[in-house]
């Protein structure tokens, strides 16, 4: 399960550290494996604060060297990252990109996972030997329906497509996605986990919500 913190204003600074030890307790507690994607400010911090993976948001297809406001794959693994999403659907970017971003990011040892926003890019994009493909439809993200409910056919239809161009490249599938029920339909269409941010960083009583997203695993 991985939790995106996005750039919601309950993830900023001090808290973004609470969340990912909030996470990094359940996860214990529960013997399940959560990684958090804190904001690109605090990726050294909340690195340094939690023994569950961390990973960035993003990264830039630029290796080390003279430019400026680019955040490299390079960066990442020395700010004590483990991974990194790429192209997720609110920071999408090109193929040629995603080829780039992978080559550096595989080059400094990052778990890489791509997003995908449809069937046919997942499938593109699984050519490219990512970690991950997590397949998120744009129009069901931050609301209150499932992506395993309200589409279940684009996770099991990425999952049998991706699997076919690449066994080695796992799937996870997220938008919507905010109750126990929701992961263990996930688990059930195919898909490796989840990826999910609003349900979380957004909840009334997190801790609560954590416990209820891992309870059928
Ligand atoms: O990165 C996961 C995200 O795009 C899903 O958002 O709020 O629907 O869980 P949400």
């Amino acid at each position: 399960m991985i939790i995106n913190f996005k750039a919601y204003s309950e993830a900023e600074g001090a808290r973004a550290l609470e969340i990912a030890k909030l996470c990094e307790q359940i996860s214990e507690e529960n013997g399940v494996k959560i990684s958090v994607c804190p904001p690109m400010v605090e990726l050294s911090a909340v690195a340094k604060a939690v023994k569950i993976p961390v990973l960035s948001q993003n990264v830039d297809p630029h290796a080390p060297g003279s430019s400026t406001g680019w955040v490299t794959p390079s960066m990442v693994r020395s700010a004590g990252a483990v991974g990194t999403l790429i192209n997720h659907t609110e920071h999408k970017v090109s193929i040629d990109t995603i080829e780039e971003c992978l080559e550096l990011s595989k080059g400094c040892e990052l778990v890489t996972v791509v997003c995908a926003d449809t069937v046919q890019a997942a499938v593109k994009i699984a050519h490219h030997c990512p970690d991950f493909i997590a397949v998120e439809p744009p129009d069901l993200i931050g609301g209150d329906i499932s992506v395993t409910s309200a589409n279940p056919q684009i996770v099991e239809s990425t999952v049998e497509s991706v699997k076919s161009v690449n066994g080695a490249v796992s799937v996870l599938c997220g938008a919507g996605v905010k109750t126990g029920m929701d992961v263990k339909t996930a688990l059930d269409l195919g898909a490796d986990g989840v990826l999910l941010a609003s349900g979380v960083i957004k909840a009334k009583d997190q801790r609560a919500t954590l416990q209820d997203l891992v309870k059928y695993l």
